[in-house]
């Protein structure tokens, strides 16, 4: 086999790769999710993988800041029909795609056709580009944060150590399975002292959610407090690129590996814009 040759084959191998669609989700707000998606999105791309990742979060500390980017344009923009997606898109670091879809959208759920007909005609038209979509939720289940993790087939769900934590993952588990149809979530305990304890939070959560619910979830590690991501916060740059040998950093590495060199709990044949199909044809069309 020549080198084209091989080239094609592997260039068709990845695009026949369904790409996979990951959203954050906590019961509580405030307790990582940003930081920690935003940084296992560098990760992700460091290690080759076409990241696009989009920001949902209207959060202070959201993915915009923490990379120190300003994007000129936002989701609205696009259904409004005044971009394309490829404009929309923001460049990170690594080269990560950011679609800022936290603002300027009030009702995702309420779309006319020609808005629906705009999303899907943009997912089309950059789904081939990406191997990761990960999506940054903001806190709380709202309808907009529903809307994204419906088009999502595994969530990252963030835990804390505190017991008050684990009826608000349950209570979260619950709404996305039941009501979004997301079956396989990757649980993080963050910020967490020790393995240990971290195991411990987990089994816990299983024997509820096993009782009660069909979710699977999945332990793939914690995160331990560290002020070095504040430091990184505050200088816009992520923390595994300023402070890559931080204690939160490798611990990042470690979930990253996990999460991203595993094979997919789901395979997505249909793709990017299958996923959102769905929800689209379920939400009601707004008037007008
Ligand atoms: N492991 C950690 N060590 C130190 N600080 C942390 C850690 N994890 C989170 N924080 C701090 O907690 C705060 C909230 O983090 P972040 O914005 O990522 O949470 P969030 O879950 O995305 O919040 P929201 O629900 O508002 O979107 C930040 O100030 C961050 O620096
Ligand atoms: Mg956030």
């Amino acid at each position: 086999m020549d080198q084209a040759e091989s080239l094609r084959q592997m260039l068709a191998e990845r695009h026949s790769a369904p790409v996979r669609v990951i959203a954050t989700t906590s019961g509580k707000g405030g307790v990582g999710k940003t930081n920690i998606s935003s940084n296992l999105a560098v990760l992700a791309a460091k290690s080759g993988k076409r990241v696009l990742i989009v920001d949902a979060d209207l959060g202070l500390a959201n993915v915009e800041i923490i990379y120190g980017i300003t994007p000129k344009y936002h989701l609205g923009d696009l259904l409004d029909g005044k971009v394309t997606m490829e404009e929309v898109l923001a460049t990170g670091p690594g080269g990560i795609r950011v679609l800022p879809a936290g603002s300027g959208v009030s009702s995702l759920t309420q779309l006319d056709d020609a808005q629906k007909l705009r999303l899907m005609t943009g997912l089309d038209a950059v789904e081939d580009a990406f191997d990761v979509v990960i999506i940054d939720t903001g806190a709380g289940i709202g309808e907009n944060v529903r809307f994204f993790v419906g088009g999502a087939q595994e969530a990252l769900l963030v835990v804390t150590p505190e017991p008050t934590s684990l009826t608000d993952a349950y209570a979260s588990v619950k709404v996305l399975s039941l009501e979004a149809g997301v079956e396989h979530f990757n649980v993080i305990v963050n910020p967490c002292a020790t393995e240990a304890i971290a195991r411990d939070i987990f089994e816990k959560l299983c024997t509820v959610t096993r009782r009660f619910l069909k979710a699977k979830l999945k332990y793939i590690g914690f995160v331990p407090r560290d002020e070095n991501l504040h430091r990184a916060v505050m200088a816009q740059k992520p923390l595994v690129e300023l402070f890559p040998q931080s204690p939160a950093s490798r611990a990042l590495a470690t979930i990253g590996a996990k999460l991203f060199d595993e094979p997919a709990p789901v395979q997505n044949a249909g793709g990017l814009k299958f996923l959102w199909q769905r929800i689209l044809r379920e939400s009601p069309v707004a008037a007008g």
